[in-house]
């Protein structure tokens, strides 16, 4: 079964209480159809395999993906979507290694989405609109800062997509401008 976003949704809901894991669902997602748009791809998919990459999360944090995997094969989700979810812990909870661009763009971006959400807030106006790239890299090189964001991942992910760095940390601020509401990173009123 393909599902739709609205039923996506539903199931992260089912098994999501956190309002920081929504918003790191949201995050993710909306960088999902940002770069699936960026190279011509399927937004609906990218974006709910985006958003629901973490869906096991909340409950069953030993068993990341392991879980997930048995969430969504129940439900009759597609192959490759759940190919490409258990993908984007490669290395750390699955052995899925992430081959496609979708995968890839996922796997380079999760960790680097909670980096740029942190770089935001500590912003005086508290938004991801005036958020320059110059700060991300000062942010980046300071491994006191959001220190459980692993960097290593991100850099892995920008190789595997031969992306440069910079690139990626932009389009991926980019991305999650479009939701920035829903973020609570669009200023000091966020309006
Ligand atoms: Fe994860
Ligand atoms: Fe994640």
């Amino acid at each position: 079964m393909v599902p739709t976003r609205q039923q996506a949704l539903a199931l992260f809901k089912q098994y999501n209480q956190s309002e920081s894991l929504y918003k790191h669902a949201l995050s993710v997602e909306a960088v999902m159809r940002h770069f699936a748009n960026k190279y011509n791809e399927d937004e609906e998919k990218w974006g709910i395999i985006g958003l629901m990459h973490d869906v096991d999360y909340e409950q069953f944090p030993e068993e990341h993906c392991i879980k997930a995997k048995e969430i969504l094969e129940k439900e009759q989700w597609p192959e490759d979507y759940i190919r490409a979810i258990l993908s984007h812990a490669y290395d750390i909870c699955t052995d899925v290694e992430p081959v496609h661009l979708m995968e890839k763009i996922l796997y380079a971006t999760d960790e680097l989405t909670g980096l740029v959400t942190t770089a935001a807030l500590v912003r005086p106006d508290k938004s991801i609109h005036s958020l320059k790239l110059k700060s991300m890299k000062k942010r980046w090189k300071d491994k006191r800062f959001a220190a459980k964001v692993d960097r290593s991942i991100i850099t892995d992910g920008a190789q595997r997509l031969n992306m440069d760095l910079d690139e990626l940390i932009l389009e991926t601020i980019e991305g999650m401008k479009t939701v920035a509401k829903e973020l609570g990173l669009n200023g000091v009123s966020n309006e």
